[in-house]
């Protein structure tokens, strides 16, 4: 969906950010103020990942014992925080965030749902050392979209985790068609990094379309 007003939502002008950082930062820059009213009422992604996210949580041998209060969860892209709502709802009080937009961060800095907020973190490049294996949940929606991300991030977003820590991760369809993001799937699991736990085909995500959901497990 797309109008005068929200020029923003329009999914082919985010194919023209062509995944380059300074493009990315300009878009959000200019689209913070307004994106929770733009995007919250037709999201559907944000209540459906953190579902999986609790869900997995709780029926993983690793996890499962740890209390929701102290469960640590990083979440990629965080945008304006709009999952730290429904995570906090859950229980979930580390929660942190990285993303590439200083406007986007101070939005999630407002919400209170936060416990660290880190910014300026690119991740297609490698891993500021404190945030390497330091979660037992990375969750990422709304990042794995065309112009953003690339597939190879998928890397990064498990690296975050430590082992049998778990990933969740939403890819638009669109997303999905139109780049190598399976073989970057496949490979990771072939190469003994993680193993990929659930994959929810079409599932719904926004009211312009629906993603993919998928869950891995760090080795
Ligand atoms: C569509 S918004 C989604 C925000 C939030 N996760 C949500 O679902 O509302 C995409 C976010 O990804 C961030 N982003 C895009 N490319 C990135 C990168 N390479 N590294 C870190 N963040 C990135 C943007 O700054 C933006 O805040």
């Amino acid at each position: 969906m797309t109008n005068d007003t929200t020029p923003h939502i329009n999914i082919h002008d985010a194919l023209l950010l062509d995944s380059d950082p300074e493009s990315i930062v300009r878009y959000y820059q200019s689209w913070a103020a307004t994106y929770d009213s733009d995007v919250t009422a037709n999201y559907f992604g944000v209540q459906l990942i953190a579902d999986l996210v609790q869900q997995h949580v709780q029926s993983s041998s690793t996890l499962s014992d740890i209390a929701a209060s102290a469960l640590t969860i990083m979440d990629v892209g965080c945008g304006t925080g709009l999952l730290g709502k429904p995570l906090h709802a859950m229980g979930y009080r580390h929660i942190d965030g990285v993303d590439l937009s200083a406007e986007m961060l101070a939005k999630a800095g407002e919400s209170g749902f936060f416990r660290r907020l880190f910014e300026g973190v690119d991740i297609h490049q490698p891993l500021p050392a404190e945030l390497a294996g330091a979660y037992d949940v990375a969750v990422c929606l709304g990042v794995f979209t065309p112009g953003h991300v690339l597939p190879e991030a998928l890397y990064q977003l498990v690296g975050m985790t430590r082992p049998g820590g778990l990933t969740v991760i939403s890819t638009r369809v669109p997303y999905y068609d139109t780049t190598d993001y399976q073989q970057v799937s496949d490979r990771i699991e072939a190469e003994g990094v993680a193993v990929l736990r659930k994959r929810y085909m079409n599932a719904p995500y926004r009211d312009d379309g629906d993603a993919h959901y998928w869950v891995y497990e760090r080795l």
